[in-house]
């Protein structure tokens, strides 16, 4: 496993001391103190708070060093990675996403990386612009009826059923939105959402039992494990199957996926591999940029001013037309809310990395195999580096305050050679629905109070985010 042994000896660590962290109890450590503290986002601010940039935890067998200062995320995330891989936690993912681009390691990994970029270069995304507006426009049409009748959505709902539709769309040409295919993609969907859930649970815990044991929580995991695979599976074959009939085909992502070949050994993938692929794409692409859409009409019901800016600024260019992509660059501000929600609520709000070797991160001393958990969460919220952390202000983002910050103060899509594929692909999709939705409506929040985040994965709503539609 450790192919770095040269690199990491000229890195390693000089320091011999130890971080600070809460001393917690034999075996479990600090583990009962997440309940206590009323779960692992307050666990983990608290432990920052008390402790500094560099926190040693104990969560059961490993010791986890918490690391909050963008200095310390670009040393893990670029400088010093040859010392750090994803680790053993992604053990935990693969029964989900199999050995797919987001899972796999090494030479592997990087192949597939080669083969996969060109698609998602903001050059490449462009291809995805029209499929994306059309899809859009037909959810719009759709809420008519339910606007009109003064109905209440549960918003984050219908924000993942939109970018499910988009991912469809876009990588498989399956229009969800069709009567005969939207039971078998809603049925998907409610198995992706269980699944997702039960990793995230199982992340959250020292000890777990696997898979082959029958518990009701692993029979479930399982049989939506097997819808998917049946839903995409399926789906992935059928298309083979005409490349071989009909000749390669270029018309979304999945083609794309056949179609590719390594320009070094001419190889192309394999139906296992098509799949691992896709089943990544299709789960990391929907619910992390549902996640974010649902957050940010959250967050501007709570900031009328925020969005009165975004009407002005949407009306002024579009004058009731729809979007093309040519129009984003004229949309910068709600591009700047896109970001500014990402900022306090980063889908992807923590992600781990695991050492090779010894290594000192801010003066610690950081052992070989340790868990290293780098939070976008409490790095976007840093008081060092975020004037008025909690305040919702898109104008942070102002290319002049951008040039002004640490690079990686903020980092939503994590950084280095490992960063999000879709990156381009979701701040497109977002950048667009943001416009077209708030051109159409205004959405208003049925429920007094604050909603907090809860962690299932990604950081969500950790209640259902009511809201009733007004045709503007
Ligand atoms: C707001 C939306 C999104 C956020 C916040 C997000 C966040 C992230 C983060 C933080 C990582 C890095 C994890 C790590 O280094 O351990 C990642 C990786 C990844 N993401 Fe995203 N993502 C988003 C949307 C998407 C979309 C739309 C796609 C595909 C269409 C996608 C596909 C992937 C893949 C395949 C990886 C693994 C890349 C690799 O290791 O080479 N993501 N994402």
């Amino acid at each position: 496993m450790n192919q770095t042994t040269n690199l990491a000896s000229a890195t390693a660590s000089a320091s011999r001391r130890v971080a600070p962290g809460p001393r917690g109890i034999p075996i479990l450590g600090n583990i009962p103190e997440v309940r206590k503290s009323g779960g692992l986002i307050q666990f983990y601010s608290q432990a920052h708070r008390a402790y500094g940039d560099v926190a040693r935890l104990r969560m059961g067998p490993m010791d986890q060093y918490l690391i909050a200062h963008p200095d310390h995320v670009r040393h893990v995330l670029v400088a010093n990675r040859q010392n750090y891989w994803k680790g053993v936690a992604m053990n935990r993912v693969r029964p989900l996403l199999g050995n797919g681009l987001f899972t796999s390691e090494g030479e592997f990994w990087q192949r597939q990386r080669r083969l996969m970029q060109p698609a998602f270069t903001p050059r490449g995304v462009t291809q995805f612009g029209e499929p994306m507006v059309s899809l859009i426009q037909r959810t719009l049409d759709r809420w008519e009826s339910p606007a009109r009748a003064g109905a209440v959505l549960d918003i984050g709902q219908q924000m993942m059923t939109l970018t499910m539709g988009v991912i469809a769309e876009t990588m498989l040409s399956i229009d969800i939105t069709r009567d005969d295919v939207a039971g078998n993609a809603a049925e998907a969907g409610r198995a992706f959402a269980y699944m997702l859930e039960y990793v995230s649970r199982q992340s959250a815990t020292a000890f777990s039992l696997p898979l082959w044991i029958p518990t009701p929580a692993n029979r479930r995991f399982n049989a939506s494990s097997a819808l998917i695979q049946d839903f995409l599976g399926g789906v992935v074959r059928e298309r083979r199957a005409a490349h071989r009939r009909d000749g390669p085909q270029q018309r979304d992502l999945l083609d794309t996926l056949l179609n590719v070949r390594d320009e070094q050994t001419g190889q192309s993938m394999d139906d296992r591999q098509v799949y691992d692929e896709v089943i990544t794409i299709f789960f990391a692409g929907h619910e992390t940029t549902a996640q974010t859409l649902t957050w940010l009409w959250y967050l501007l019901a709570k900031h009328p001013d925020v969005e009165r800016r975004l009407h002005d600024e949407v009306d002024g260019v579009l004058g009731g037309r729809a979007p093309t992509l040519a129009d984003l660059p004229n949309l910068p501000y709600a591009r700047m809310v896109v970001e500014e929600t990402m900022r306090l609520y980063p889908p992807a709000w923590i992600f781990v990395r695991e050492s090779y070797n010894d290594d000192e991160i801010g003066g610690y001393h950081i052992p070989a195999k340790s868990m290293i958990v780098l939070s976008p969460y409490l790095t976007h919220r840093h008081p060092d580096h975020w004037e008025r952390p909690e305040a919702f202000e898109p104008q942070r983002f102002e290319p002049e305050q951008v040039a002004k910050r640490h690079h990686y103060a903020y980092f939503p899509f994590g950084g280095g050679p490992r960063t999000c594929i879709g990156n381009n692909f979701a701040l497109q999709e977002a950048h667009l629905a943001v416009a077209m939705i708030a051109q159409r409506y205004r959405l208003r929040l049925r429920m007094d109070g604050d909603i907090s985040p809860k962690m299932m994965g990604t950081l969500r709503p950790a209640e259902p985010v009511l809201m009733r539609l007004e045709r503007r």
